[in-house]
């Protein structure tokens, strides 16, 4: 039986004796890169900075929630509103991949300056056991020298501190619960975020309709979930299509957007089935994204797809 409170214990003592100088962590606000965090920190204090990068393409209140949640949590930590380089690297990009990519490198170069400021020798990730077990990995000690950590140039020299490196999701989980951490049941969210919830070049005004309607399908499936109606799904969010078509908005002609709605169970994302979420939720999904957006969204599709042949995500 895995003993989330003897880990914690365990962790914050080996980091404490093993772990001079200073620590950088990339935190994303996800269960991994929170707990880490909060597990360092406790062993470090101030010697460990938390880097979050506001994308621009976080989801409503993303950002300030994070940030209260490191202050609840003492870790010492800085926000940095990247989001105007953000939007300029992916002017006129529309290719799946290539905003993938172009916001992988985007946030290695803006992690790379927070760094430098901070001069730290090691850098900690929220790897967990699948990460590396997934990728080839053979055993490796939880501290380790490394040259080229996530893309991150070779000259920074920093070393690794991967102190969840051992455990499956539902132990980092028991681990956040021990600490009292709110993300704990928090769903999958993908790393490049609502960019790639946009079908198409994500700018300032489609992520921001995105954003909407991803906070009102989450809020009214979690209320039903609460009431009783359906049992919540795996992973339940919003896409913004680039297709606009023909409705009307009182007496006037509209030509708007379409919103795509999906949500699916699934145990390790790996498979999914489309979720049978009922009529009168969807319907009240759909309505609150059409009255809120009216200038700008006049239709709502529900995704009945499973993966395969679909993703999950639409990109
Ligand atoms: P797909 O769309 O491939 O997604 O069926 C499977 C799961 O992974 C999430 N996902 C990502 N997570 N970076 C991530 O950290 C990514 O680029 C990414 N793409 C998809 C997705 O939300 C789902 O839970």
């Amino acid at each position: 039986m895995f003993d989330a409170q003897k880990f914690i214990d365990q962790q914050v003592k080996k980091i404490g004796e093993d772990v001079k100088g200073r620590a950088i962590i990339a935190a994303s606000g996800g269960v991994d890169s929170t707990v880490c965090a909060a597990l360092v920190s406790r062993a470090m204090g101030d010697r460990l900075l938390a880097i979050y990068v506001d994308t621009g393409f976080m989801r409503k209140g993303e950002t300030a929630n994070v940030d209260k949640m490191l202050s609840r949590l003492g870790v010492n930590h800085r926000v940095v509103d990247a989001s105007d380089e953000y939007f300029d690297a992916l002017k006129g990009v529309t290719d799946p991949e290539r905003k993938r990519k172009i916001i992988g490198e985007k946030f290695i170069r803006v992690f790379e300056r927070e760094a430098k400021k901070f001069d730290a020798s090691y850098l900690v990730q929220g790897t967990i056991a699948p990460d590396w077990i997934e990728s080839g990995g053979g055993l490796r000690d939880t501290i380790k020298s490394h040259h080229n950590v996530g893309g991150l140039p070779a000259d920074m020299n920093l070393k690794l501190v991967e102190p969840l490196r051992d455990l499956y999701k539902d132990e980092v989980r028991k681990v956040a619960r021990a600490l009292k951490m709110e993300v704990a049941e928090k769903q999958p969210f993908p790393g490049p975020a609502l960019a790639i919830r946009v079908m198409g070049e994500p700018t300032r005004e489609s992520v921001a309709i995105v954003r909407e309607a991803c906070a009102i399908a989450e809020e009214e499936i979690e209320k039903a979930a609460a009431a009783g109606k359906m049992k919540l799904p795996w992973q339940y969010f919003a896409v913004l299509l680039p297709v606009r078509s023909v409705g009307v908005q009182g007496d006037i002609r509209a030509y708007g957007y379409t919103i795509a709605v999906r949500a699916v169970d699934s145990v390790d994302a790996m498979s999914a089935v489309y979720a049978k979420i009922p009529h009168e939720v969807l319907e009240s999904i759909s309505t609150r994204i059409t009255n809120t957006m009216k200038e700008k969204v006049n239709r709502v599709v529900y995704d009945i797809t499973d993966k395969p042949p679909a993703t999950i995500e639409w990109e």
